[in-house]
């Protein structure tokens, strides 16, 4: 069984489109806690209406580095974490989370990595530099977290295609509705390989 954490700084509609979807197909997961940075994450409110854990840590809570990062740990412990998902976390993961969960943690990009990655690589501003390039296509990628902004191992890409009249919204909204359905397939896959 799959005891997920997830990590969304935004409105969630990835973690809700994941949760929605282990409920619907059956998925062998369980989002045990969600955690946020943002006290006002729509991520947190739609925890709370799911009756899921939902905790606002942030850094501004503690005095030193090492006490958010410990109390990070603790909760994903405290919930029995074996796997964590970022659905629109925009902080870097601490480096002892990350070890402490070896290509347990996933990551969704709004477009097709290596392209269109890195610091400063988010939202609306992905969107535009992919519109702004002149790509044909844009799409959603999956990938493992490591150390480094957006350049773990990637396990699953789904494209749409960049229309002459996209805007970066309309670009968004496109790419938004296959990351609601490509984050919850590569999560099943995850389930079915730690039921064996
Ligand atoms: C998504 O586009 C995701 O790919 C990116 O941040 C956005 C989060 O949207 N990392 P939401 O909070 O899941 O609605």
């Amino acid at each position: 069984m799959l005891n997920i954490a997830v990590f969304a700084s935004g409105r969630g509609s990835n973690f809700e489109a994941l949760y929605r979807a282990i409920i619907d197909q059956h998925i062998l997961a369980k989002i045990v806690v969600v955690i946020s940075n943002n006290s006002a994450s729509g991520a947190l409110t739609l925890a709370q209406s799911f009756g899921i854990p939902a905790y606002h840590l942030s850094q501004r809570q503690f005095q030193d580095p090492k006490m958010y990062q410990q109390k990070t740990l603790e909760t994903l412990r405290a919930f029995g974490t074996n796997f964590i998902v970022l659905a629109g976390y925009m902080k870097k993961l601490d480096s002892e989370i990350i070890r402490e969960f070896p290509n347990r943690i996933i990551n969704i990009h709004p477009a097709l990595l290596p392209k269109y990655g890195g610091k400063g690589m988010f939202g609306m501003n992905v969107h535009s530099a992919v519109i702004n390039a002149g790509e044909r296509e844009s799409g959603a990628t999956v990938h493992f977290v490591n150390e480094a902004y957006d350049e773990g191992n990637i396990i699953a890409q789904q494209t749409v295609p960049v229309d002459a009249n996209d805007t970066p919204e309309t670009l968004a909204a496109k790419v938004l509705q296959v990351e609601h359905r490509l984050l919850p397939s590569i999560v099943k896959i995850f389930s079915e390989q730690s039921a064996k």
